[in-house]
């Protein structure tokens, strides 16, 4: 199982504050049974240069590596990036080393507002530079929504990754549909913390499997190891 969504790297964004807190971190998915994270810190266009960013996110890394070193019990670590979404962002020459390690796939956070017709445009420009957008925590922008929007966005085809919680919550009932559906392709727990923002993948599958079938559940663990093996 693959937790698509953390904020696991110590010291670089809101997430992690120590590398303790991320190997306890990692200790907890391991324990839901998750195999790989995606480590995908924040990055803010506005405050920091790609190259900043990469080499920041290279050194937080290094450092959750050497200590990790011989954890043969911590599943496996791919770097990512969640891409905070800008006008312009489909014409930054660094977007591809921005992608979830190995893979075409750019986990993109969209505006928390009613999108736009150019919005869209902006998305469809990343699309036909090769790339594979992932908008992050769907559920999270539902509400500005109206559905036609929402319609024309799934439309373009882009993947999509919902939290956990969006399983755990009151909404429930819609994340179950959506899941069914084949909307969602990425589970993440978004997690920033061992606290107030834990990893929680175990929760989620559990109801997946519960009210879908354990068949379910492993044809989309399947599908989503396919789509981060690059292949
Ligand atoms: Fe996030």
């Amino acid at each position: 199982m693959t937790d698509f969504h953390m904020h696991v790297l110590p010291g670089i964004d809101d997430g992690s504050r120590s590398v303790e807190m991320s190997l306890g971190m990692l200790e907890r998915s391991a324990s839901y049974g998750v195999e790989t994270v995606a480590a995908t810190p924040h990055f803010y266009a506005w405050e920091n240069s790609p190259q900043k960013f990469l080499s920041r996110r290279a050194d937080a890394y290094g450092q959750l590596m050497e200590a990790a070193a011989g954890r043969e019990d911590l599943p496996r670590v791919l770097l990512g990036a969640e891409v905070c979404f800008f006008d312009g962002v489909s014409g930054m020459d660094e977007l591809e080393e921005l992608c979830l390690e190995g893979t075409d796939l750019l986990l993109l956070e969209m505006p928390f507002t009613r999108w736009t017709e150019r919005m869209l445009r902006e998305v469809e420009t990343i699309q036909r530079c090769g790339l594979l957008p992932v908008a992050a925590h769907i559920e999270r922008y539902l509400d500005f929504q109206p559905r036609a929007m929402l319609d024309a966005f799934m439309d373009l085809g882009v993947y999509i990754q919902c939290n956990a919680s969006f399983f755990l919550d009151r909404r429930a009932r819609r994340a179950l549909k959506m899941f069914r559906a084949g909307e969602i392709r990425f589970l993440g727990s978004d997690a920033h913390n061992l606290s107030s923002r834990p990893p929680n993948l175990g929760g989620a599958v559990e109801l997946i499997e519960k009210k879908l079938g354990r068949e379910a559940r492993r044809r989309f663990e399947a599908e989503a190891d396919f789509l981060i093996s690059g292949e």
